[in-house]
């Protein structure tokens, strides 16, 4: 089965089985069935953070559990989703109910299930803020747990899905912590200017919402129209040592604090000052408006893309020295 419409850098790889989960006894059936025995096993939600370098050999467990419900205590409101809910729907959902927490994660592609996996996050909130807990299903056992804050392990694009338990549950559900009191959020530069330009001095979650969506259309190319996975690579986080030693020979370079004493770079700055934004080579490239997004200008293999990002890895390194980390998960 072609795995084009299910990636949103639009490779056109194959799986050798696919199929399509719409509930927790439905991977259950899959998970007790045959087809799964010695099958090399891939996840797949939205598809909007991953580059297929290859045809997948094995079975492809597509996650669209649907549903979504909500528990209201006092200022407190427990929003549970279903794993495959559309991540965007989720947000609408809580903004249109004034459940605040999440509208800083407008327009953030895929779905609910993949949220916790690279806790994501933007303009100044992530996943783990708002994280309650998730269930999910080990692959190799069909057992259920329930997934705590504290068993995660989240941190910058990053949690224990990642790393000690890479590959071995599927998340079916994921509750979160949001309020009925809006607390808004608008440290992010990027919001308040936004907010001023519009005139608005007292910003509702729907504000917010809008306002982030807006900037994120202005910036980021549509899957819709031109393929790509959002930033390709994380933004470096260095010591203060090391950041000296850069600053020494860029003293202009984007930089900001970051927890443990370190420095957050900014990766898309250090891949324009290689001369990388805009760039067309073959059919992959970096985006317009955004050095940090590799896209697929039509017909890209996912092999092309990934030795341009090789290439923008080197030279980032040669001038910086700093090692750029893939973010895209690479299958
Ligand atoms: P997929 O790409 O399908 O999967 C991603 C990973 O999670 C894979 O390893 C997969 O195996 C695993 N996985 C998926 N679902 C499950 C499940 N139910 N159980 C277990 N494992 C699972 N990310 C941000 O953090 N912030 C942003 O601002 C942002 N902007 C983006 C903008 C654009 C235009 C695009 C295309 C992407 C952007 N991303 C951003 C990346 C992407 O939206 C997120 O990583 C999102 O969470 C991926 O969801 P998905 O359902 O598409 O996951
Ligand atoms: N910049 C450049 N040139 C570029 C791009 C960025 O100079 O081509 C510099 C600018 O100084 C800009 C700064 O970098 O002010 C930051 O850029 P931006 O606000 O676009 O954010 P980012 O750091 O590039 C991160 C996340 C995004 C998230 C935004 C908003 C990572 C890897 N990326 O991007 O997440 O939406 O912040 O919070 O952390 C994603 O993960 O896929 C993603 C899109």
């Amino acid at each position: 089965k072609s795995l084009k419409p299910y990636n949103t850098f639009s490779i056109d790889v194959d799986a050798d089985y696919f199929v399509e989960i719409l509930s927790e006894q439905d991977l259950k059936d899959v998970l007790g069935s045959d087809l799964i025995k010695q099958q090399n096993l891939l996840v797949l939600g939205g598809g909007s953070n991953v580059l297929f370098t290859k045809d997948f050999v094995g079975l492809v467990v597509k996650v669209s559990i649907p549903g979504i419900s909500n528990v209201v205590e006092g200022d407190e409101v427990i929003v549970t989703a279903g794993a495959g809910v559309i991540w965007n729907d989720l947000v609408k959902y809580c903004v249109q109910n004034g459940f605040a927490g999440i509208e800083n994660l407008s327009l953030i592609p895929g779905t609910v299930g993949a949220s916790p996996i690279q806790n994501i996050g933007a303009y100044g909130v992530e996943l783990k803020d708002v994280f309650k807990s998730c269930t999910a299903y080990e692959i190799a056992t069909s057992e259920k747990r329930v997934f705590n804050f504290e068993d995660c392990h989240f941190g910058y694009r990053d949690s224990v899905f990642k790393n000690e338990l890479k590959g071995q549950y599927i998340i079916t559900s994921v509750s979160f912590k949001l309020s009925t009191s809006a607390k808004i959020n608008t440290q992010y530069g990027a919001i308040q200017d936004e907010l001023k330009n519009k005139g608005i001095d007292a910003p509702t979650i729907e504000d917010v919402s809008n306002v982030v969506s807006e900037i994120r259309v202005a910036k980021l190319p549509d899957p819709s129209t031109i393929g790509n996975a959002g930033s390709f690579f994380k933004n470096p986080v260095i010591t203060k040592d090391e950041f000296e030693t850069v600053k020494l020979a860029h003293p202009n370079v984007v930089n900001y604090p970051a927890p443990d004493n370190k420095i957050k770079l900014a990766a898309g700055w250090l891949i324009e000052q290689c001369g990388f934004k805009g760039v067309v080579a073959g059919h992959t490239g970096t985006w317009k408006n955004q050095a940090l997004v590799l896209v697929n200008h039509g017909g890209a293999t996912g092999a092309e893309v990934y030795s341009f990002s090789e290439q923008i890895i080197n030279d980032v390194d040669a001038k910086f020295g700093v090692k750029l980390e893939r973010e895209v998960n690479i299958l």
